[in-house]
């Protein structure tokens, strides 16, 4: 914008119309949740035209978790990249899967030497974009803290894509929306999952970068954040343990969708949440 006093962004792709629309899902909840979505994903095709969809599995397995199983169905029913989240390791058989499949992330702050990896780079709509995982470290544990591991992900990441998004799975909106202000400008988007409650501070910062601080869940609202509401409120009532099984009722997909420009920037973030038919 010469002559209006705002700095003029230089981004990698400066210049170029290159544009793609990334669609991105939250926390899909068990099998109820992934029949929500396959069954809603039409819908979304038709209204976002997403070059890239990207779908949180955490709890994709019987509520928590993720399987090859559950995560090869995600991928048939269109996620082109899966992000995880605390519930990561909740399977083991699906370990060798993480270490092999590229295109699924577990949170880049975890131990070096757990399975599975933390980045991954895709091609879409004509850009290379990067899809990093990242875990908060208030009320959750990771090794390193998801800040430091940024900068290091960005230097490393930088010559190798054009865009990159976050999938930041955090529990608490303040560190949340203090990661949001860190990589404005450096990232397209930073976009929160896990506490499968979305928030309305979705909005692109003025550096350029989209951000919400949760997205929400794809899963049952006749439920607390998926588990069926008797046996949630029973383990609250009583502090005692309660086998959690995952609500059915009332599926609904909750998401954001992101248009991101050729200098790897957004221009909109549109969050939805929409019933399943
Ligand atoms: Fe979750
Ligand atoms: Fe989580």
């Amino acid at each position: 914008m010469p002559g209006s006093g705002v700095e003029q962004k230089t981004g990698r792709h400066a210049g170029s119309l290159v544009r793609v629309k990334i669609l991105f899902i939250g926390d899909v909840v068990g099998s109820p949740g992934r029949r929500g979505l396959a069954a809603s994903m039409p819908g979304l095709r038709e209204r976002f035209s997403p070059d890239l969809t990207v779908v949180n599995g955490e709890n994709s397995a019987g509520g928590m978790g993720i399987t090859s199983k559950t995560a090869e169905e995600l991928f048939s029913t269109g996620a082109d990249v899966i992000t995880l989240g605390n519930h990561t390791y909740r399977h083991r058989d699906a370990y060798e899967y993480l270490d092999r499949t590229e295109r699924i992330v577990r949170p880049s702050n975890y131990r070096r030497a757990n399975p599975g990896h933390g980045s991954t780079v895709v091609e879409a709509g004509g850009m290379r974009v990067a899809v990093i995982n990242l875990s908060g470290t208030v009320s959750l544990s990771a090794a390193r803290s998801a800040f430091d591991e940024a900068d290091l992900l960005l230097d490393e990441l930088e010559d190798r894509c054009d865009a990159m998004l976050v999938d930041f799975h955090a529990e608490v909106t303040s560190e949340k929306v203090a990661l949001g202000w860190y990589l404005d400008g450096r990232v397209a988007a930073v976009l929160g999952t896990h506490t499968h409650v979305p928030t309305a501070d979705g909005r692109v910062l003025p550096g350029g970068t989209a951000f919400i601080s949760d997205v929400g869940m794809t899963g049952s609202r006749q439920s607390v954040l998926g588990v069926r509401i008797e046996q949630a409120v029973e383990r609250m009532r009583t502090d005692m343990p309660v086998r959690f099984e995952t609500a059915t009722e009332d599926v609904w997909v909750m998401g954001a969708a992101v248009e991101v420009n050729g200098d790897g920037l957004a221009d909109s973030i549109e969050p939805f949440m929409i019933p399943a038919p």
